[in-house]
């Protein structure tokens, strides 16, 4: 769940980046948040993740107070969600499986229970296959299922994706955007950043418009229109 209720942000250089957001996202939901370059999209994803905190206003995530958090509770809330990003952010050095299995290794989860939650969110993005490449053996849009898997790993309740499909092509990003679908479908809250009006259009979810730094709509079955 995500609630923002009349969020400002305003950065160090006096940009006013978000000008009294708010915003609801019930547990389960689909959500696409679009709208134009600068338009205050990712200030918004850098609030959720506690990259950044807000000037004022109320902001929370599955239970966890953003405004009030402290620097030690930020892994436990960011181990409730998955982020996903256009420029996918893979360890080179490390193979499709190695990427994917590193942040639970990193939680302490046993070699058995990790070979088993691997396999599992690879089948999901249709790489199983692939488990022993590197990524630059991968094209662009595997290379997003393997950031996604990564993203899923410990089952977070709620995907946050930053324009995840900025670098692929239109038919990749439409696969992606069917596999996000199917995640959703699958319990977790979905939250897609995009400017891709068609991939949009073409599938029949909420969508939250933000054009300079304010919300100027938010409904459900495609992109907004005026
Ligand atoms: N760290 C920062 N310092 C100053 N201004 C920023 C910073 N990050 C973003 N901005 C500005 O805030 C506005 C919103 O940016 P952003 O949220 O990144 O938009 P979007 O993701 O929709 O393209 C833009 O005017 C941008 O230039
Ligand atoms: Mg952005």
């Amino acid at each position: 769940m995500v609630r923002l209720l009349d969020v400002y942000k305003t950065y160090e250089n006096g940009t006013n980046a978000l000008k009294s957001v708010s915003l609801r996202i019930d547990d389960g939901e689909f959500v696409f948040l679009v709208g134009p370059s600068g338009s205050g999209k990712s200030t918004i994803t850098k609030i959720l993740t506690s990259e950044i905190k807000p000037t004022s206003g109320h902001a929370m995530i599955n239970g966890y107070n953003l405004v009030t958090i402290k620097e030690s509770e930020v892994p436990y809330m960011r181990r409730t969600i998955g982020v996903v990003f256009q420029d996918f952010r893979l360890i080179e050095k490390k193979t499709v499986y190695e990427n994917v299995a590193f942040a639970m290794r990193a939680v302490g989860a046993p070699t058995k229970m990790i070979k088993k939650r691997v396999g599992y969110v690879l089948e999901l993005v249709g790489l199983a296959h692939k488990a022993k490449r590197f990524p630059h053996e991968l094209a662009g849009g595997e290379q997003q299922r393997v950031a996604i898997a990564r993203a899923l790993i410990n089952n977070p309740k709620m995907l946050i994706a930053d324009e995840p499909t900025g670098n692929l092509d239109p038919r990749r990003s439409l696969e992606i955007m069917k596999l996000f679908e199917r995640i959703n479908s699958l319990g977790t809250t979905v939250l897609v950043v995009t400017h891709e009006r068609e991939l949009v259009d073409d599938l029949s979810k909420r969508v939250v418009a933000i054009d300079n730094g304010r919300i100027i709509s938010d409904r459900t079955g495609g992109y907004y229109q005026e």
